[in-house]
């Protein structure tokens, strides 16, 4: 029996997925670093600083600890700038009537994030206030696929982890549900994870699996 949904951010609720590979990207051309759609999708929801070492992957030298920490920085700069231009019509087709249909239904609703910017995010998209519980970034050290952000929200939410349903769009995210010992909803990308529950064509799928 599910009595809380927690839902991934970038990527299921807001399409910030595209607007970080965009910032990626510039990183990445200013390095003369090779960088495509299918290495951007390994960096769904793992951190800032393990993002830059999978895109450092295609690099011919090797960067220093103090080079990483400026490119990660900076790749931040560039995505804060884009993240100005999000509004509330920015909030991903069908999310907040999947919201409504839950908190009626009586089922918590949460966010877990690996990004330290989800409540800049959630404010831009006047989400701020829509959820039970939010963990995100801050709350952890180790970033899906480990299982930390999802026990920290179902914590939050006073549940136990057997009750709660993840909602993912990266296979790393999937990864950490399960190893939460929760159920997992697979979107996007995530549907090539072999690991999902379930898998949603669409958000509105949610609601027969709750
Ligand atoms: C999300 C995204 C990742 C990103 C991570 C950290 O999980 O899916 O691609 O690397 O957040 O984001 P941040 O906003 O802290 O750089
Ligand atoms: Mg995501």
């Amino acid at each position: 029996i599910i009595k809380g949904v927690i839902f991934d951010l970038d990527g299921v609720i807001v399409s910030t997925d595209s607007l970080h590979y965009l910032a990626w990207k510039k990183i990445a051309d200013k390095e003369g670093i090779y960088f495509d759609e299918e290495i951007n999708h390994r960096l769904r929801g793992v951190s800032r600083i393990e993002s830059l070492n999978i895109l450092l992957e295609k690099a011919n030298r090797v960067y220093t600890e103090e080079e990483k920490m400026r490119l990660a920085d900076e790749k931040n700069n560039y995505y804060i700038e884009l993240l100005k231009n999000l509004t509330p019509n920015d909030v991903l087709p069908g999310i907040i009537k999947v919201l409504k249909v839950l908190k009626e239904k009586g089922i918590k609703i949460a966010i877990g994030s690996s990004s330290k910017n989800a409540k800049v995010i959630l404010e831009r998209i006047g989400l701020l206030n829509s959820f039970d519980a939010i963990s995100d970034g801050n709350d952890i050290t180790r970033s899906k696929p480990f299982p930390d952000v999802f026990l920290v929200t179902a914590q939050k939410l006073w549940l136990k982890p057997e009750h709660c349903l993840v909602v993912e769009d990266a296979v790393a995210g999937i990864k950490a549900a399960k190893a939460a010992g929760m159920f997992a909803a697979a979107i996007g990308d995530a549907k090539k994870s072999v690991e999902a529950d379930f898998i949603l064509d669409s958000i509105e799928d949610l609601l027969r699996y709750v």
